[in-house]
């Protein structure tokens, strides 16, 4: 697939198949993360894999908005671990670029996926450091459901009048 098409095809994805994903499939994803650009090339992400149905299920309560991620096959908990980092201002941008990676490469591998937001809301924070045992040194940036589900539909948002060219 041509990366215009991924990034058209590329929706949120909130009903799954119960298919399995391949294990190469999710190692696929984390690689594309791993691509991403990052301050200082820190690369402060970790990624905590989980395919466990009742373990899916707990983090699927996280907040309201979480819910969809109950359905999913795989759940990947995206995380900050701070001894890799060598700025502290710019981490959370450095993994949303990596996110937007692992949605991309889910699209070009036939998968549907979901960014749920957990940073910078330090009470859900906390609540997936708990619930995951996290070390004390790594924080929980979001989760992020990937899976089988029907093909995504292209939306056209492009809207000129955000755009300023020269001077606003
Ligand atoms: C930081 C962030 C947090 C999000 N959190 C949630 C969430 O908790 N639950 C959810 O269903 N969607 C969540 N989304 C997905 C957005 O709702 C979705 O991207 C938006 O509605 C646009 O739809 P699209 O992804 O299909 O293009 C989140 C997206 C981002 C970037």
């Amino acid at each position: 697939m041509e990366l215009k098409e991924a990034i058209k095809l590329r929706r949120s994805a909130r009903t799954f198949e119960t298919k399995p994903v391949e294990r190469e499939k999710v190692e696929e994803i984390l690689r594309a993360a791993m691509q991403a650009p990052s301050a200082h090339n820190q690369q402060p992400w970790e990624f905590l894999v989980v395919e466990d149905a009742n373990k899916i299920k707990e983090l699927s309560q996280l907040h309201q908005y979480t819910a969809p991620l109950a359905g999913a096959p795989v759940a990947i908990v995206v995380l900050m671990n701070r001894k890799r980092l060598k700025v502290e201002a710019f981490w959370q941008q450095d993994i949303s670029a990596a996110v937007q990676n692992m949605m991309l490469q889910a699209v070009d591998l036939g998968l549907g996926t979901l960014w749920m937001g957990v940073a910078p809301k330090e009470e859900y924070m906390t609540k997936v450091k708990e619930m995951c045992q996290l070390p004390e040194e790594v924080e929980a940036f979001g989760l992020f459901a990937v899976g089988y589900t029907e093909k995504n539909r292209f939306k056209d948002r492009f809207d000129e009048s955000r755009i300023h060219w020269g001077s606003y």
